[in-house]
């Protein structure tokens, strides 16, 4: 419940119109139990996220902990990572008291849990002073007051802030440089250069321009290596990889300083063009919360509308769809590699997690955002060689299975995505991950082949047909590449390029080739192990995947899990397992408490099921009931993961946002439907409550419920598409999004026979088996 949260503070007193959607939103939602979503200021996609960094020496993705000492108040972050934090730089901290060594790292710790509504947010020190933060697109606004006895207030800048690394991984941030000049007007234009990361990137550069409310009393510069000051006040400009930054200091009888900064990847000087072209010194900190909640009702949250909800169904839903869209950021005009004209997006982190059920979101809901975001993939293509899986700080980075940049085109693509996007170079992007091995950039955690982009394994999967143990992540990283040829034979075939086609969809069956038929586990046989160079399956126990991480066969999930993974060739899957009668027990098997004995993770807070609900690999698999005709058992699990383990707390994900593809698949839950991405196929389950979903172009998707209940009667007994009777478990894009549609849905408590004729879902992948029909009850 969001009474568990502090209630949002209404700034400026005024009264939340009803319209205002995002009034019913807690940023808060997901920042704690692993969660690690950022619940500072920004606008949708904005470059600024404006917030709290701080220590508890734990690894702060998202800057915030809900325990710590503020270390500072940076405006760029993550939203929902794990791995290792990046960003956290251009921070600016307040201080009471003279400071006679700002490297003394100064610090203040909260004396109240830190406020946030959407816009706005307000933290409280033990320093009697409290920071109140907003922000536009480029630029952030902060507002400190202080409280406490008179002495000197100081806002300390310190270029050399990164949020720092504990895990040990060799996956820290180092600030490598930076320069700092500082005015006779009281404003500062500052850079700073930093490496590594979770992307393990090299040196990039951001440059910021503050500017104060009044003129400070002295702004000394401060140059100095660990705690030794080298060099205070006694400059006006420094540079050189020494830490670095200016104190700002006003008379010990000031009440309030308010900063307002603006930060470009360009130059200093365009740092103060974005500043002053969005916050002026006019600007009231009420306005920019304004604008902010404005910002996300006008483009995000009024895209659903909820015709007959609670006020708990909409606190979740819009604090759902406000983590769906915190991160990619939109750098358009901001690139410092490459000026073609395209647009260009940074912080995907990362599509692995997000091309299942966030871009296809993303393209129904804000279908202009999504083809920026796809031509943003190809032009990456175009000017460094590789569409990224994983990108922040202008470098691609890290992959962690497939090249699953094909997917998200192959989903635009059949889709008809169209426009601007240029299919002609995003089809060659997608033939070049296919095709092209990438060089290896030696990543220590995986040493065998590239983690920056492409598919590392792709001698093996070309010569043999599948993935030795020569490299790390074999068999989850054949799945994945099995989806992505898949995704290739779709965008071939459209562009009518039939030898490809062929080519591919025969690749897209090689995950086939590691399925050991007489590999058991649990009275099942046939499971995804892995395979030596002469053909010889390795022995492995299908509950387990060792570390289940960079150097082990299966990335982050079991075989057990990545046996449900080929996605386009679920009519193999089935076939495989000995039919569908033994593919629903396996599926049963999957979801029953206890059948986890490992030790991988988070598997007790999900009561040992072999189902992981906190990450992505398990996202469809309670859909695949409805390939063997029992949809009545996708909805009951998946709302029973939905209702289990989603909440709107502060610890209410089950695992990362992972950039919020947690949240999406939340969405498609209570929307009702999930969707197969690469292909035009979703499946459907059961709407939570009535719903207008906003297509764009005038088009709207209206989804009426009528009887039973979200959590006790969600079972379909009727469904009407666009009018009709509907007697199929699945529907086509074209069905009910591009010219828009209703669907109109009876739930009960019990499960029906609704679809009583057509086939089940097709599994294209597998084009020479039909689908199956109805047998199995
Ligand atoms: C702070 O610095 C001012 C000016 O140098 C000095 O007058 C004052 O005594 C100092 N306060 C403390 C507590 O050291
Ligand atoms: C900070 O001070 C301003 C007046 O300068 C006031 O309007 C605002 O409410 C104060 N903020 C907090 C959190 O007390
Ligand atoms: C960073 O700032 C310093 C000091 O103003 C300046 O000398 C240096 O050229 C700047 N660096 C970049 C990359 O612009
Ligand atoms: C530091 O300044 C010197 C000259 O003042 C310049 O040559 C050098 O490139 C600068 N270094 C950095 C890291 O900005
Ligand atoms: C602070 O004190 C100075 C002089 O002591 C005075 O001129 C100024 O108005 C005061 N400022 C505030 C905010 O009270
Ligand atoms: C922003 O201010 C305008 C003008 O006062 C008002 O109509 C609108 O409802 C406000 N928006 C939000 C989200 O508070
Ligand atoms: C509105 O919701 C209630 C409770 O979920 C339900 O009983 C009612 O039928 C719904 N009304 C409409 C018009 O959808
Ligand atoms: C991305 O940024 C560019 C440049 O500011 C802007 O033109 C474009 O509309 C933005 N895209 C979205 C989806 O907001
Ligand atoms: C496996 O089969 C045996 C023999 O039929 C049975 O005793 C056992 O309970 C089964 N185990 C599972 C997990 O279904
Ligand atoms: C479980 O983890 C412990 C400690 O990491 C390890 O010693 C043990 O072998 C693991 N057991 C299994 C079955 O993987
Ligand atoms: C855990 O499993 C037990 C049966 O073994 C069941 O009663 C309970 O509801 C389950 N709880 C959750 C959260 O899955
Ligand atoms: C399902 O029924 C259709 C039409 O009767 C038939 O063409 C198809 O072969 C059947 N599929 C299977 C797997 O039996």
């Amino acid at each position: 419940m969001l009474s568990t949260l502090l209630l949002p503070l209404l700034v400026g007193g005024a009264a939340r119109a009803a319209t205002d959607l995002s009034q019913y939103v807690s940023p808060l939602l997901g920042t704690t139990g692993g969660g690690n979503t950022f619940p500072g200021v920004t606008r949708p996609w904005g470059i600024i996220k404006l917030g709290p960094d701080l220590d508890s020496g734990t690894d702060a993705y998202s800057g915030y902990l809900s325990n710590g000492v503020f270390t500072g108040f940076s405006l760029t972050h993550e939203s929902g990572t794990g791995g290792a934090p990046k960003y956290g730089v251009v921070s600016q901290m307040p201080w009471s008291g003279n400071i006679t060594n700002p490297l003394l790292d100064l610090t203040a710790s909260r004396t109240v849990a830190d406020q946030a509504s959407v816009g706005y947010y307000l933290a409280t020190l033990n320093t009697s002073t409290t920071v109140e933060l907003a922000a536009t697109e480029k630029a952030g606004f902060y507002r400190y007051n202080f409280t406490g006895a008179e002495e000197t207030r100081n806002v300390v800048v310190d270029m050399s802030h990164v949020l720092p690394s504990f895990r040990g991984q060799g996956l820290g941030q180092n600030y490598i440089a930076g320069g700092i000049e500082v005015f006779a007007d009281g404003h500062y234009e500052a850079n700073g250069t930093y490496d590594n990361g979770w992307n393990r990137s090299p040196d990039w550069t951001i440059f910021a321009c503050g500017r104060f409310n009044q003129l400070p009393s002295s702004m000394p510069v401060f140059i100095g290596t660990g705690t030794t000051l080298t060099a205070f006040g006694q400059s006006t400009s420094a540079n050189g990889t020494d830490r670095l930054g200016a104190v700002f200091t006003f008379p010990s009888n000031t009440t309030t300083i308010e900063s307002r900064v603006g930060i470009s990847f360009i130059s200093s000087s365009q740092a103060c063009t974005n500043l002053d072209g969005e916050i002026t010194d006019q600007t009231t900190l009420d306005e920019l919360v304004n604008g902010t909640a404005q910002a996300w009702n006008d483009e995000i949250f009024s895209k659903i509308t909820l015709p007959n909800a609670t006020d708990a169904d909409k606190e979740i839903l819009y604090t759902m769809m406000y983590g769906a869209f915190i991160i990619p950021s939109n750098k358009t005009g901001e690139n410092p590699l490459w000026n073609s004209g395209e647009p260009y997006y940074d912080d995907t982190f990362t599509l692995w997690d997000l091309h299942r059920c966030a871009t296809p979101l993303w393209h129904v809901l804000q279908p202009t955002f999504y083809e920026e975001y796809v031509r943003s993939l190809i032009d990456i293509f175009r000017n460094e060689g590789y569409m990224p899986d994983a990108r922040s700080s202008f470098f691609n980075g890290r992959t962690q299975g497939g090249s699953n940049a094909d997917n998200v085109l192959a989903d635009a693509y059949v889709k008809g995505v169209r426009g601007k996007v240029n299919w002609s170079d995003g089809y060659a992007a997608m033939v070049k991950d296919a095709e092209v091995t990438p060089v290896n950039n030696d990543d220590p955690q995986a040493p065998d082949s590239s983690t920056k982009e492409g598919r590392g394994a792709l001698p093996d999967w070309k010569q043999f047909g599948f993935i030795t143990p020569t490299f790390s992540r074999a068999v989850s990283r054949a799945v994945e590449y099995a989806v992505n040829d898949f995704s290739l034979y779709q965008v071939a075939k459209g562009l009518g390029n039939t030898a490809d086609a062929a080519k591919y969809l025969d690749r897209s069956a090689q995950w086939r080739n590691h399925w050991n038929p007489a590999s058991s586990s649990l009275n099942f046989t046939g499971f995804l192990v892995p395979r030596n160079a002469d053909g010889s399956f390795v022995a492995q126990d299908p509950r387990y995947c060792g570390g289940c991480y960079w150097g082990d066969a299966y990335y982050e999930a079991l075989p057990w899990e990545y046996s449900f993974g080929a996605i386009h060739d679920v009519a193999t899957q089935v076939n495989f397992s000995g039919g569908p009668e033994v593919f629903l027990n396996r599926l049963n098997a999957f979801f029953a408490p206890g059948n986890n004995p490992s030790n991988s993770t988070g598997t007790s807070q999900f009561n040992f099921t072999l189902n992981n609900p906190s990450n992505e690999p398990d996202f469809a698999v309670p859909s695949l009931y409805h390939f063997v005709g029992r949809q009545d058992l996708g909805v009951a699990q998946s709302r029973f993961v939905a209702d289990t383990y989603y909440f709107d707390t502060s610890s209410g994900l089950p695992g990362n946002s992972d950039a919020g593809a947690m949240e999406t698949w939340w969405l498609w839950n209570a929307i009702g439907l999930y969707p197969l991405t690469g292909q035009t196929t979703f499946l459907i389950h059961s709407p939570r409550y009535s719903m207008d979903i906003d297509l764009g172009s005038g088009k709207t998707l209206k989804i009426t419920v009528e009887g039973g209940d979200q959590h006790t009667a969600f079972q379909v007994q009727s469904l009407k598409i666009n009018g009709k009777d509907w007697k199929k478990n699945w529907l086509t894009y074209d069905d009910i999004f591009e010219r828009g549609g209703t669907m109109e849905f009876v739930l009960g408590a019990t499960a029906s026979t609704w679809f009583t004729d057509g086939q089940l879902p097709p599994s294209p992948g597998a084009p020479g088996i039909a689908p199956l029909n109805i047998t199995t009850s």
